[in-house]
């Protein structure tokens, strides 16, 4: 079965197809990154547009990569949700549009689901059960994954997600959007030890996150610098640093204990924060410990794009699931609610 895939739920227009034979054939991608730099962070009403100036060149571009047509094509995925619904409804109206205009089966995927599955487009795929870290821009959650569609929420983030403490942090810092590969370049030229930050909830029970003070516990920092006539690039670079750590270590302590408390010894990390280098590090060092695996997709693969969501949708759409010709998107959507495969 060749799907194409189509991720809109935020600043990236993604468009890949996946061949359930072959395997991934194509994949595309356009950050609207510079678009949304000037502002900060992203602007919903822009990023709409803009996917609908991108989405067709690019499903242009992947078929003639792949070398096939619009004929070849079975079915269509489209992220539905969670997300920004009007960024959302370009990619569900456009599969629909071609679904129907090509007359083949569209099906709306959950973009979670699709960062959560990534991992398995690599050579050597994660095999169920394991425990799931998803960190990107809008969770941070653990999930344990028996199989496609059999999530149990193990804890989440009461507050910011991992992603969007970064963003937050780097922003209070004068530093670029998005935050999190910023901090972990200037992290890189960090003095380890001159600062030491709080790993919030380690110190309790469970598996439940909290990032929030950490911003704060940051910004009062680098003030108190300020304060004291210390704004050079070295003391941001320190302070990246210890922000980064104290996230690391958070994420990897939680991580710990939801495996013992499975009894599992294998982890998948999936979403944009999964692409930060210390981060992996460092739960690989816990899972050799643990006598584990830890498993990852691809940089371009953590953060949003359309292969992920070709590739979840292809796994429903094989086992015959498709929507009718509604156009419905979700800007909250938990993962538990999806059907088993
Ligand atoms: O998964 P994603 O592309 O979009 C969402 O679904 O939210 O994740 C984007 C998030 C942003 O918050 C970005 O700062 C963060 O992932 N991110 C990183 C890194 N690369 C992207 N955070 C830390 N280190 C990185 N290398
Ligand atoms: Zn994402």
């Amino acid at each position: 079965m060749l799907v194409l895939g189509l991720e809109t739920s935020c600043d990236e227009t993604g468009v890949a197809l996946y061949d359930s034979e072959h395997g991934l054939l194509a994949d595309a991608l356009f950050s609207q990154i510079d678009l949304h730099r000037v502002y900060g962070g992203v602007v919903p009403e822009l990023a709409s547009r803009d996917h609908v100036k991108r989405m067709l060149p690019l499903i242009r571009q992947v078929l003639a990569e792949a070398g096939k047509d619009n004929s070849d094509i079975d079915a269509i995925a489209y992220t539905a949700g969670p997300g920004l619904v009007g960024a959302l409804l370009v990619g569900a109206s456009c599969a629909q549009a071609l679904a129907f205009a090509w007359d083949i089966p569209a099906l709306g995927v959950h973009h979670m689901e699709g960062h959560l599955l990534a991992p398995m487009l690599e050579e050597q795929p994660p095999q169920f059960p394991f425990v799931a870290l998803l960190v990107s821009g809008g969770h941070t959650q653990l999930v344990r994954v028996d199989g496609i569609g059999q999530y149990q929420l193990l804890g989440e983030s009461l507050d910011d997600a991992a992603g969007e403490a970064f963003d937050k942090t780097a922003k209070l810092m004068g530093l670029q959007y998005p935050g999190g590969p910023e901090i972990a370049r200037l992290a890189l030229s960090g003095t380890p030890g001159r600062f030491k930050f709080p790993r919030p909830m380690t110190d309790r029970p469970g598996l439940e996150f909290s990032f929030s003070g950490l911003k704060t516990f940051t910004l009062n920092t680098w003030q108190q610098c300020q304060a004291a006539g210390d704004n050079s690039e070295q003391t941001r670079c320190d302070i990246a640093l210890a922000f980064q750590q104290a996230v690391v270590d958070t994420l990897t302590i939680k991580c710990k204990r939801a495996l013992k408390q499975t009894g599992l010894n294998n982890l998948v990390i999936a979403g944009g924060v999964s692409a930060n280098q210390a981060l992996r590090q460092s739960l690989e060092k816990m899972l050799i410990e643990l006598k584990g695996e830890v498993f990852y997709a691809r940089p371009a693969f953590c953060t949003d794009n359309g292969a992920m969501i070709a590739y979840a949708g292809c796994q429903r759409l094989l086992a015959g699931q498709h929507e009718d010709l509604s156009i419905k998107v979700q800007a909250r959507w938990p993962m538990e609610q999806l059907p088993a495969l």
